[in-house]
């Protein structure tokens, strides 16, 4: 056990009360008592572990204290510094290879085109033929496939078409041509504090990340290969199952320049393109298929989202789709959310009268609302929180500004509905920065309903769930966070995933075998987790 000063401290009198006096001092009892109940309560607190979790328990807190108390020496922790300057020493820490080994769930805050990581969109997808691009007037780039090559008439009012074969046939030096390319489709960069320097900034490159995505992955044939390579790195990272924000809905042309320039419809090399059912009868089919090939992942759902930034009667017709669609869905359909900043869209009391149409027609179209992803306490953003509640969600997305609500904590808790924290995107996206204040450390330490997941970790640079699970457990969870945290963690994504009781159960039988070859190998030794 890593002694902090405070426990040393208690040691060293103990020892001198002990040797001298041998008298224990009256507040030991209580103090111990103390400490046993804030245990109890902290996430997972309450979980036997088997003789065997406890020895791998042992192994995994001594390297987990090592690196710690290595950290506090040379004042470099990684949970406390940027990710993207972390992220090279995540890589080297044990704990972060065990927690990689580690059967981890369910992921169930994912978007759609942030599952995979984006050198293969580079290296394989920007060379295939008839791919042409061009510049934005903010400078943001857009793909196209198309052939014969796309009309010049741009309603988008993008640059002239080039086609990219043409264009780097005549570069100097793809390699940084292609590179430049890697970094239009992530925020990774090596000065983030001052390249990002508030949340208006990082925002509009969050955007433009995913404009420049969105033209190569909505090309049909990639859209499919796109989503079944997501699938095999959150496989390949020890993840059961997932679930998918999706905006399936070609998005109106509205004011928002997002909108204007976001590709959101499947389209083929002719043109022709495809509807929002074709789009979410692909995810079942690949999902199937791919499920069907790995019999130990149990396959992915998709939660339909519209961008915040849609006005209600906008909305109103997107709820109408989604409720159709999970009637021809039922198996993959797993209900409705909002995308897009909080902080600059609609607040969901602004869109109440979209939303409250399935309650009114008595139709079940379960909610996942992102809500309190801000740090702006007391406006109707803020209050999204409270108003996801009123509307029944069955999660909360990030619920980043929980703590402020001492009511949202109240009926989240009683009702026992989850935050969804996801430790990675909140930092890169400007709400914390050291992630030892994440306010879910508080949330925590008092087992508060939570899982872990990781937003988009390809376009903050990040790979499936165990950097995000590194970061809740070195850095959120705190020192004493163990094995019993991490289980617990487990445990809820599965718990509170949309999937039917009995699909819920024959995952935890595929994730529970999956943990006890784990934990074998975790308590026999290290060995067998390199
Ligand atoms: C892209 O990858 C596919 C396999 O998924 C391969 O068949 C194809 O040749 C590759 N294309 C390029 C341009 O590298
Ligand atoms: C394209 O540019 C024209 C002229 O600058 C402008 O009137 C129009 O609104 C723009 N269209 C879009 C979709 O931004
Ligand atoms: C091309 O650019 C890359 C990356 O910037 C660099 O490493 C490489 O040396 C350059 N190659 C040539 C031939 O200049
Ligand atoms: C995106 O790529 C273009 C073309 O190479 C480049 O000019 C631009 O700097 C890149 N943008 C970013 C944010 O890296
Ligand atoms: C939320 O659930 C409660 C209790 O089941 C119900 O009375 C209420 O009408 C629901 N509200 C909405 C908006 O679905
Ligand atoms: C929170 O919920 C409990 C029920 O578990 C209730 O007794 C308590 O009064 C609530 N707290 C507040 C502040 O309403
Ligand atoms: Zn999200």
């Amino acid at each position: 056990m890593l002694l902090t000063g405070q426990t040393k401290w208690s040691a060293l009198l103990l020892a001198i009360v002990g040797s001298s006096l041998c008298l224990a001092l009256p507040l030991d009892d209580d103090r111990r008592a103390l400490l046993r109940k804030e245990k109890m309560l902290h996430i997972g607190g309450e979980l036997l572990l088997t003789e065997q979790e406890e020895l791998a328990n042992e192994k995994l807190m001594a390297l987990k204290n090592a690196e710690i108390s290595q950290a506090m020496k040379k004042n470099q922790f990684p949970p406390s510094m940027h990710f993207f300057q972390a992220k090279k020493l995540i890589e080297e820490s044990k704990v972060f290879q065990i927690l990689k080994k580690m059967p981890k769930g369910a992921a169930l805050h994912l978007h759609d085109f942030g599952i995979l990581s984006v050198d293969w969109l580079v290296k394989n997808v920007t060379y295939r033929p008839h791919c042409h691009f061009c510049f934005t007037p903010r400078g943001d780039l857009k793909f196209k496939f198309a052939d014969p090559a796309p009309p010049t008439a741009k309603p988008e009012n993008c640059s002239e078409w080039i086609l990219l074969a043409k264009y780097r046939r005549q570069l100097q030096n793809v390699t940084e041509f292609d590179n430049s390319l890697l970094q239009n489709f992530t925020l990774v960069l090596e000065n983030p504090e001052i390249a990002y320097s508030d949340q208006a900034v990082i925002w509009a490159r969050f955007e433009s990340a995913f404009i420049a995505v969105s033209g190569l992955v909505h090309y049909a044939p990639v859209f499919k290969e796109y989503f079944t390579r997501g699938l095999e790195e959150f496989y390949e990272d020890n993840v059961q199952y997932l679930e998918l924000r999706a905006m399936l809905n070609p998005i109106h042309l509205g004011s928002c320049f997002f909108s204007s320039l976001y590709d959101s419809e499947v389209y083929e090399l002719n043109g022709q393109t495809y509807d929002q059912e074709w789009s979410l009868k692909t995810y079942q089919e690949e999902a199937q298929k791919f499920a069907k090939d790995h019999p130990d992942f149990i396959g992915a759902r998709i939660i339909y989202s519209d961008h915040r930034i849609n006005d209600v009667d906008h909305i109103a017709d997107s709820v109408q789709t989604a409720m159709k669609l999970r009637v021809k869905f039922p198996e993959s359909m797993a209900g409705f959310d909002l995308v897009g900043q909080e902080d600059k869209g609609h607040s969901l009391w602004q869109l109440k009268e979209a939303l409250l149409l399935p309650a009114t027609q008595g139709f079940d179209l379960p909610y996942f609302f992102h809500a309190g992803e801000t740090n702006w306490q007391g406006t109707s953003i803020d209050e999204n929180i409270l108003d996801a509640l009123l509307l029944n969600t069955t999660r909360i997305g990030h619920g980043f500004a929980m703590g402020k609500h001492p009511m949202a904590r109240n009926i989240s808790w009683n009702r026992d509905i989850p935050i969804e924290v996801c430790p990675i995107s909140n930092q890169v996206l400007h709400l914390v920065s050291d992630l030892r204040n994440h306010p879910a450390a508080s949330l925590m330490s008092t087992g508060h309903p939570m899982v872990v997941s990781s937003d988009d970790p390809a376009v903050f640079g990040a790979k499936g769930l165990s950097y995000d699970f590194y970061e809740a457990f070195m850095g959120i969870g705190g020192i004493k966070a163990d094995l019993r945290t991490l289980k617990q963690l487990a445990l809820n994504s599965i718990k509170y995933s949309s999937l039917t009781v009995e699909k819920k159960k024959i995952t935890k039988e595929v994730w529970q075998k999956k943990w006890d070859k784990f934990v074998n190998d975790l308590a026999r030794g290290n060995e067998a987790m390199k």
